[in-house]
């Protein structure tokens, strides 16, 4: 059974829902870090206008609101995706009159952006109410799956929706997943995973499924500082650079010559989440010998994923254009859990043939 595409469906002239996956890196003054998850994005979005689809309505989240939070507003998402593609809209809100009068408004081959749909709890709910009257207030006949970075959350925009509308898979979710797959395949041993980042209560799962998978897992990042007590082929980093008031922010010197050892060991490496409070400078030194260790290696399928990780990798290249990453994926829990094996409920809700 093969996952049915955009390419399998004849979009002329008809409403087309999106949902993408523009959850980017912000800074503490609101702007874009990393704009990967947008630019990843137009393959889908030009493929569409020239297919000749007719209104295109984009969805997604951005953060982990607690109800309406003008901070995670997709304002900001909607602006970049302006200036890379023209006739680019946002509207305030993912439904009633304002989102109705703006949709009867738009002109064949517009883009509309919603509102964050985590304004709403209907979304993290899993709400069939919820998605439905955003189709209903649309006008949508199909619907496209192409934020990747959210396919494994079982959310209304991922998974509810299947029961109103044909879901098909966007260009970028075909290719994240082929990639992925080829990967999680028959990777080359010593495979090293690298976890780092700040979702605690999701990394310590997928550690736990990657242990039969990966010959090392190399723990970083705010789980290792908060005690992480790892197990048999786990390294858990075991000295931190501290500010002033004893918080451990970056991986010390004694772990890091121990981790740099297993990179250049390893021929499948996968990593996921800094290894510091990458913001400040200051604790972002064992992010930048992994990123320039991992982007100099020429022996090891190399894979980076997740949203502030990719960033801080893109950034560095643009200092450094001789780093080289087999893939740089736009997903971070998504990835893991592809390549761990579970299944995903955004993938499970797509149209097979
Ligand atoms: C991500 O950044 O991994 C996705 O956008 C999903 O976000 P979440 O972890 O808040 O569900």
């Amino acid at each position: 059974m093969k996952y049915q595409t955009i390419r399998d469906v004849d979009v002329k002239d008809k409403t087309v829902l999106v949902r993408v996956d523009y959850n980017v890196p912000l800074d503490s003054d609101g702007k874009i870090t990393d704009d990967l998850r947008i630019r990843a994005s137009l393959p889908t979005l030009e493929y569409l206008r020239e297919a000749g689809a007719g209104k295109i309505i984009l969805l997604s989240h951005l953060g982990r609101p607690e109800g309406k939070d003008e901070k995670l507003s997709l304002g900001v998402a909607a602006k970049a995706l302006g200036k890379m593609l023209p006739n680019v809209k946002f509207v305030k809100d993912a439904s009633g009159t304002v989102v109705e009068k703006a949709v009867a408004e738009m002109k064949n081959g517009e883009i509309l952006l919603l509102e964050n749909l985590r304004f709403d709890p209907g979304e993290e709910g899993n709400s069939a109410e919820f998605i439905k009257k955003i189709i209903d207030a649309m006008g949508a006949e199909i619907y496209v799956q192409d934020g990747f970075a959210v396919v494994h959350r079982a959310h209304a925009s991922t998974d509810a929706v299947a029961e109103f509308l044909p879901v098909y898979m966007g260009l970028l979710l075909e290719k994240e997943v082929s990639n992925l797959e080829k990967v999680a395949l028959n990777p080359e041993k010593p495979v090293l995973l690298i976890i780092g980042g700040s979702k605690v209560e999701d990394k310590e799962p997928l550690i736990e499924k990657f242990t039969k998978k990966a010959d090392r897992i190399v723990v970083g990042g705010k789980i290792a500082a908060d005690g992480y007590k790892g197990g048999d082929n786990i390294y858990v980093a075991e000295d931190f650079d501290e500010d002033s008031s004893g918080a451990k922010l970056d991986v010390g010197p004694l772990s890091m010559t121990k981790i740099a050892g297993f990179i250049t060991d390893a021929k499948t490496i996968i990593w996921n989440g800094l290894l510091g409070k990458t913001e400040d400078p200051a604790y972002a030194t064992a992010s930048t010998i992994a990123a320039e260790m991992i982007g100099e290696k020429e022996d090891a399928e190399t894979v980076i994923c997740g949203g502030d990780t990719t960033g801080f990798v893109e950034n560095l290249m643009k200092d450094h254009p001789g780093l080289r990453y087999s893939l740089v994926s736009t997903g971070g829990g998504a990835a893991l859990e592809l390549l761990a094996g579970k299944k995903l409920p955004g993938l499970e809700a797509i149209k097979k043939n």
